[in-house]
């Protein structure tokens, strides 16, 4: 039989994110972040979503995602966000995507890899992770010029946008201006140009430029935490399961490994079978995490285990194994967020998000 401990994809869900965000940031346009299987919803669906649903680019990480995303019949087209290693390159000829390139291996790698491709240019304004430095952008451009590519794009990326106040993102934006500028006086058409992830997207109007690139928003999570979204965001993912155990178990004893909770009164537990190797965090038992069931929050009780955790029903005669325990999303009239499970274990949405392993079966309902 399947396992109940399953993802389901609001794909209705994302296809208002994408139309909501496509409203507000045109005559932009939009490219949707598929990395690291679509933010766990499953790239090739989110990216078949944003394909119909509009004029779209796509963007990964890696050259195998748009290899795969190809296989599965999508034709938009799909940006790799940082340069790709000569092996890598190969394969992103074959699949006809868009490399970003920002050194002069990987300018010469490329054009011989495949004349007259269309490749973006990546500039680090500041933060500092990859890309050219703005001194570089004109000279890198001339080259892949001269060797016979395309430049298609030229892009940045922001540092602090989540922050939409912080004087840092004037600062880079400034700097890729500058950027932008010299490569016009140089003569140089800069292709698309972009520098927005949601939160600038969202927040930052004047750093939309030609494209906005867009992962967390349209996934339904509001990417700046204390600045509330100028579009209406629904969360697309739930993450449910059903009680596979009940448990009576009598006061002063512990639960789980450790025994880090210790039970002050006899307790009802109900066990969920779902755990840290499908993306629950361990602590999250420690922290305050919460269930849905029957529409009601209920406690986690104890370090969540590798495939199962313990919630506290005392006091419910009426759970019983079988009942559909909701951990992230919607039931009743409540919801449980990957914010809300970002702040207890002190880290960010996005880490939930992609933290959902494979064993948890995604199911598109609708
Ligand atoms: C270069 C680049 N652009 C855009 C994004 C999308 O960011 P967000 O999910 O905050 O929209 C990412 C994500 O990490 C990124 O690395």
């Amino acid at each position: 039989m399947a396992r109940p401990s399953l993802i389901d994809v609001d794909l209705d869900a994302i296809r208002h994110n994408l139309a909501a965000i496509r409203d507000l940031v045109a005559p932009a346009r939009v490219c949707v972040v598929v990395k690291a299987d679509g933010y766990g919803h499953g790239a090739a669906e989110v990216a078949a979503v944003a394909q119909e649903t509009g004029d779209t680019w796509l963007a990964v990480a890696l050259a195998a995602e748009g290899a795969e995303l190809r296989a599965a019949g999508i034709t938009a087209p799909i940006l790799l966000l940082s340069e790709p290693t000569a092996a890598e390159l190969a394969v992103a000829a074959d699949a006809e995507l868009t490399p970003t390139l920002y050194s002069v291996e990987g300018i010469d790698t490329a054009a011989g890899l495949r004349p007259g491709w269309a490749v973006h240019l990546k500039v680090d304004t500041g933060m500092h992770r990859v890309g050219a430095r703005p001194d570089d952008a004109v000279e890198l451009a001339r080259r892949l010029l001269d060797a016979g590519l395309v430049l298609g794009g030229t892009f940045t990326h922001l540092a602090v946008a989540d922050v939409p106040e912080r004087p840092e993102n004037d600062l880079q934006l400034g700097r890729f201006t500058e950027v932008l500028e010299a490569l016009a006086a140089a003569g140089v058409d800069p292709g698309l140009r972009h520098a927005a992830n949601s939160a600038a997207a969202l927040h930052l109007p004047h750093a939309r430029y030609d494209l906005v690139r867009v992962g967390i928003a349209a996934y339904g999570v509001a990417p700046a935490a204390d600045v509330a979204s100028p579009v209406a965001l629904r969360s697309s993912l739930r993450l449910r399961s059903r009680v596979s155990f009940v448990n009576e178990v009598a006061a002063g004893e512990g639960v789980s490994y450790g025994w880090h909770h210790r039970l002050d009164e006899a307790a009802t537990l109900a066990v969920v079978p779902v755990g840290y190797a499908d993306g629950v965090p361990r602590n999250l038992g420690l922290t305050g995490g919460e269930v849905l069931i029957g529409g009601i929050r209920r406690p986690m009780r104890g370090v969540v285990t590798m495939d199962q955790l313990m919630v506290d029903i005392t006091g419910d005669e009426g759970v019983v194994v079988g009942d559909e325990v909701v951990l992230l999303g919607p039931q009743g009239d409540d919801e449980i967020t990957p914010v809300e499970w970002a702040q207890r274990v002190g880290t960010i949405p996005y880490e939930v998000l992609v933290g959902f392993g494979a064993r948890v079966r995604r199911t598109y309902p609708g």
